[in-house]
């Protein structure tokens, strides 16, 4: 038996008899040839079958598989530079292990409905591939940018006693007869982490009951969120566009090739080098304003509102100081001007809108007392928080990237739903 190897490593096998354990993801015939494009999951290659070069049951085999059929190829791998990959297989042997039903996912057009619920099989798919792939070199130089940076990984609970974002969008579920909450962000548990580690990060699934249907919004979505000690919100602006800049470099480095199938022009993402600009809420609200879009100062950004701002610039822009009246209970206030909270939105160019929302956080115990009344919410249920306010009280700040959103800005994506391998939304609970 020959040595089995994975399709992306043929070339260091080229001229050799290799097996390949794979599936059949098109084929076309000419007589006496079977040209079967196979894939591993690795990549995709094209084998050869002549009909002189295997036996008679084998031939017939190939006229018999349908697309997704398992199978195991023996041959010789040989250079071609026409092929798919630069190799082609001259299939000996083949094995059949199963002769695939009917697939439903066929190169022809299907609706996105259709797609969704065919999510565990679209996943076969080279664009899909690509996908997945860009979003795994994302998590990996996330991880790098923190674990190179002195940062301690602290994983955060997914049952929490109270909200974090605000009740509206709370998930609850019962908890031995009380009540508990998924995770909005783990930001709070990071506050924790960073009076005690200093500078850390948490990595983990983060639910929201997000009632309406955008483009952008997932209800369980992947956050990234770093937290400090002894920073302020310009150290936390040098953080994120300096975390940004290495995903980006990262993935153009790792991960041209599935750029390239997704037809995403590298070039857009060459231009996201630091600094990237900075502007306050006021002056996004001035741009705006100029575009001749109705917009009522004061309120938050819309989907619509930050593409505009975001369009404004060819790198990502940094949003601070919106109005603290709209912002969560936690930020802490501008001391030079009371009504803005010192926090920041990144707005990915191109009209992707936001990737991350973070800020420096109020470190005053009373102050944050009265602004968890203020928001109406239980006391009690942050009484451990407060603690953290209690004891070594120090300005500190952190951010929050949402990996679905930075896949989709950096494939190029209109829809965050193909960012995930299996999207929660609204509608879809399913596959
Ligand atoms: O701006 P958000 O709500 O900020 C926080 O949760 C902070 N506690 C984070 C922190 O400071 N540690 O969410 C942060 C990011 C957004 O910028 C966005 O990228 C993503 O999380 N996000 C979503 N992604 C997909 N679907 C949703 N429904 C999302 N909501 C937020
Ligand atoms: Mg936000």
């Amino acid at each position: 038996m020959a040595q089995r190897v994975y399709i992306a490593d043929v070339a260091a096998h080229n001229g050799k008899e290799v097996t390949l354990k794979a599936w059949l993801y098109n084929k076309r015939s000419s007589g006496k040839l079977w040209f079967l494009l196979v894939r591993d999951g690795t990549g995709i290659i094209q084998s050869v079958v002549f009909k002189g070069g295997v036996s008679e049951e084998t031939f017939q085999a190939c006229d018999e598989m349908t697309q997704e059929s398992s199978i195991e190829l023996t041959g010789t791998v040989s250079e071609d530079k026409r092929s798919v990959g630069g190799y082609e297989l001259q299939v000996s042997d083949i094995k059949v292990l199963q002769v695939a039903q009917e697939y439903p996912i066929s190169p022809k057009e299907h609706g996105t409905t259709f797609l969704m619920d065919h999510r565990h099989l679209w996943l076969r798919s080279s664009r899909q591939h690509a996908i997945l792939r860009v979003r795994h070199e994302i998590v990996r130089a996330c991880r790098e940018f923190f674990d190179g940076g002195g940062f301690t990984l602290v994983d955060a609970p997914v049952f929490t006693p109270n909200a974090c974002e605000g009740t509206s969008t709370l998930f609850d579920t019962d908890y031995f007869g009380s009540t508990a909450y998924l995770t909005q962000s783990g930001q709070l548990y990071m506050e924790a982490g960073a009076m005690a580690f200093g500078k850390v990060y948490c990595f983990g699934p983060t639910f929201r009951a997000e009632k309406s249907k955008t483009r952008r919004h997932l209800t369980e979505f992947w956050m990234i969120e770093p937290e400090v000690a002894y920073l302020d919100l310009a150290g936390d602006m040098d953080l994120a566009e300096e975390f940004v800049e290495h995903i980006v470099k990262s993935v153009l480095k790792n991960r041209s090739k599935e750029l390239e199938a997704l037809e995403r022009d590298p070039g857009l993402l060459e231009k996201v080098i630091r600094p990237f600009p900075r502007i306050s809420y006021d002056e996004a609200c001035e741009i705006l304003r100029k575009k001749d879009h109705e917009f009522k100062y004061g309120g938050d950004f819309g989907g619509t509102d930050e593409t505009i701002i975001s369009e404004a610039f060819d790198k990502p822009v940094m949003v601070h100081r919106y109005p603290a009246e709209i912002k969560a209970f936690y930020m802490k206030n501008d001391p030079d001007d009371p009504s803005k909270a010192l926090c920041v939105d990144m707005l990915a160019p191109e009209g992707y809108g936001e990737i991350i929302g973070g800020g420096q956080r109020e470190d005053d115990l009373a102050i944050l007392q009265e602004k968890i009344r203020k928001h109406d919410l239980p006391m009690e249920a942050f009484d451990w928080y407060l603690d953290l306010r209690k004891y070594g009280s120090v300005p500190h700040s952190g951010f929050g990237m949402g990996i679905e959103r930075a896949v989709a800005w950096i494939c190029g994506l209109a829809h965050v739903r193909e960012t995930i391998p299996f999207p929660r939304l609204m509608h879809r609970l399913r596959p």
